[in-house]
């Protein structure tokens, strides 16, 4: 297997090339990434000698450069992407980006498996594409009713790769994974953000009342669920990989202070909640387990208390992005001290 993973420098795409190289000795991966902010050359130093493995700095949005890539891979096989604008927050205060990347950027990836002799496209998406559900939840079909500039252009990358499918018979399909955790996460989302700010003795700012639900799937399951849709999905269907741990944000603090020996009262600060803040999220996967064979793995207690552990220890990885280059700084900024 030849592959084209976009976005393989950041945090997901990173743990699928990291995971495949190491299973399957005969795949060859070619990561093509912008760089942006959230892309990190380190989380890919695990691979950066392999044979196997090459690396081009580029924006999936360059029809040019994404041609350039294939052909000097000698052609691809299939197309992994990965690559998005994916915080919620920086999508409500900096819009425009999703768009040109979400959107116009999976149409370019269309374009490139229409053009070329591609035999699978795997779009990654998201759960949020649902929008909010209060009981219950969605499937496949489920309607499309995203809430946040991100959501709204992951809904419309996932339309485009619908249409052509139905259109020109592009052979791709999409996985809609829900909140992903694990090593190697850029420390604005939840998890990493609130570990990094515990151990550098900086309150947790947790949104409105604590109380809104996320589905937690380890990155590990996350990337075997991606692997299956690409190795047994079929072209043109969606499938739903969630990890069945449905937990508040007051419930994953409160295992982060524990794991941590923190109080809650020194530590956590209520701040403005989120516009538009969706307040639960709940995915059924019994498709992707019928029909991939796939199923989640990790226990999530075990799972979440390693991935602490894992930032304590790492503190080379995320030190140099929380206080290297001044874009967290500039982020931390604009948009955390307008709601303390
Ligand atoms: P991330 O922000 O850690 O990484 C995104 C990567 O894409 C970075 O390496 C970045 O440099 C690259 N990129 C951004 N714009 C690009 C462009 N125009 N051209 C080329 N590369 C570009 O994101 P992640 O958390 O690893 O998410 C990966 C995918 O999984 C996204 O499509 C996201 O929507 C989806 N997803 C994420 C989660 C989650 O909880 N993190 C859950 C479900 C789905
Ligand atoms: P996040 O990791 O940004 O993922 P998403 O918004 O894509 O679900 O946020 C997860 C949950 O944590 C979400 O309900 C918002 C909440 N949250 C906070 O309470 N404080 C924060 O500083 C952040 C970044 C998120």
């Amino acid at each position: 297997m030849r592959l084209l993973v976009c976005g393989g420098a950041g945090f997901i795409g990173s743990a699928f090339v990291r995971r495949m190289l190491a299973l399957h000795d005969d795949w060859q991966i070619v990561v093509l990434d912008k760089l942006t902010y959230a892309g990190n050359p380190d989380n890919l130093k695990p691979v950066k000698d392999d044979p196997r493995f090459r690396f081009v700095h580029a924006d999936i949005c360059d029809a040019a450069a994404v041609d350039a890539a294939i052909e000097r891979a000698g052609g691809v096989d299939a197309i992994v992407n990965f690559a998005a604008e994916t915080h919620v927050d920086r999508s409500i205060a900096e819009p425009e980006a999703f768009l040109k990347t979400d959107i116009l950027g999976t149409h370019t990836l269309l374009e490139a498996v229409r053009a070329h002799d591609i035999w699978r496209m795997v779009q990654v998406s998201t759960d949020e594409v649902y929008g909010s559900i209060d009981e219950g939840s969605f499937c496949e079909t489920g309607r499309l009713n995203p809430s946040s500039p991100y959501s709204a252009s992951k809904a419309g990358g996932d339309l485009q790769v619908l249409a052509y499918h139905a259109t020109y018979g592009v052979p791709a399909l999409i996985t809609r994974g829900s909140n992903t955790y694990g090593p190697y996460q850029y420390p604005e989302k939840l998890v990493p953000l609130f570990v990094t700010n515990a151990l550098e003795g900086e309150k947790l700012p947790l949104y409105g009342d604590g109380l809104n639900v996320r589905d937690w799937l380890h990155v590990d399951d996350h990337v075997d669920g991606i692997a299956a849709a690409l190795t047994a999905g079929e072209p043109g269907e969606v499938y739903n990989i969630g990890g069945g741990n449905e937990r508040t944000n007051r419930e994953i603090t409160a295992i982060i202070l524990e794991e941590l020996g923190l109080s809650w009262d020194t530590s956590v600060r209520s701040v403005t909640d989120r516009p538009g803040h969706d307040r639960r999220y709940s995915i059924a996967c019994d498709k992707a387990r019928a029909e991939l064979g796939w199923e989640p793995r990790v226990d999530f207690d075990e799972g979440l208390r390693q991935t602490i552990r894992w930032y304590r220890d790492n503190e080379w990885w995320w030190r140099k992005i929380k206080h290297g280059t001044g874009e967290f700084a500039r982020w931390r900024k604009r948009w955390y001290e307008e709601r303390a």
